[in-house]
């Protein structure tokens, strides 16, 4: 079967604006993901093309971009998901470096600034720090987030405000203010509490449905207010 592949082009050592580049490709539509797709423009027709990927099974989170208008990694969407006639474009609302290849640094940096790992000065016990899996379960759903950046490139109000620290990490601060062995879950409820934390999410839950690893994304913001709330940060 033929696909009628159209990509967001942008080299900026060449071009003024982005553009649209189209592209027939043979595939077959319940094999194919659309990262074979890519693999088989840059490596048969353009070697130009410019995409991030690393692992091709939906784990590394590095090959996120917009695909016929949603936010999804390139390895995980099969052919027969989408029509014959399919758009590629780079993860809107970040800086573009080259043709689907976005600048991670300000989202990292967001991601950095909610101190996204265990804070505990007590004494390391001789084997592990103990968790019962009542209390596991509480951070289950945001351990799973593989940082692809499709949530907060699919967020209104992050367009609207580039400020706004976004929903991925949200997410991560969440896994560890739930942590029951975590220290520091007041430092980075006050972080959030922040005009440019949690109060910019207007509930439209975009990033929920663009997480590739089905997190309840808006679901873990609104406890995260909650606690800001309670503890009257
Ligand atoms: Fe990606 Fe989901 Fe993590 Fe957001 S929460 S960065 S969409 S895995
Ligand atoms: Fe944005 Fe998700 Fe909130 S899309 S407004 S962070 S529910
Ligand atoms: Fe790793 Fe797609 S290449 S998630």
């Amino acid at each position: 079967m033929q696909i009628d592949l159209r990509i967001l082009r942008f080299d900026p050592e060449r071009d003024k604006k982005p553009h649209w580049e189209s592209y027939v490709v043979e595939a077959d539509p319940k094999m194919d993901r659309i990262l074979d797709l890519l693999h088989r423009v840059k490596w048969e027709q353009d070697g130009t093309l410019t995409f991030r990927r690393s692992c091709a099974h939906g784990v590394c989170g590095s090959d996120a971009m917009l695909i016929n208008g949603r936010n999804r990694l390139a390895c995980k969407v099969r052919l027969e998901q989408l029509g014959r006639k399919i758009t590629i474009a780079p993860l809107p609302g970040l800086p573009v470096v080259k043709d689907l290849v976005v600048d991670m640094e300000g989202f990292f940096s967001k991601l950095r600034s909610v101190q996204p790992f265990l804070v505990n000065e007590s004494v390391v016990p001789a084997r592990e720090r103990r968790q019962s899996a009542a209390d596991r379960a509480l951070i289950d759903d945001t351990t799973k987030c593989i940082l692809c950046a499709s949530c907060t490139s699919s967020c209104p109000s992050f367009w609207a405000k580039p400020e706004y620290v976004g929903p991925a990490a949200i997410v991560n601060a969440h896994r560890f203010i739930f942590d029951t062995r975590d220290e520091a879950a007041d430092e980075r409820l006050e972080i959030l509490a922040d005009k440019d934390g949690v109060w910019r999410c207007r509930t439209i839950f975009n990033c929920t449905d663009a997480c590739p690893r089905g997190i309840k994304i808006t679901q873990a913001i609104l406890e995260v207010s909650q606690a800001i709330q309670e503890r009257q940060v």
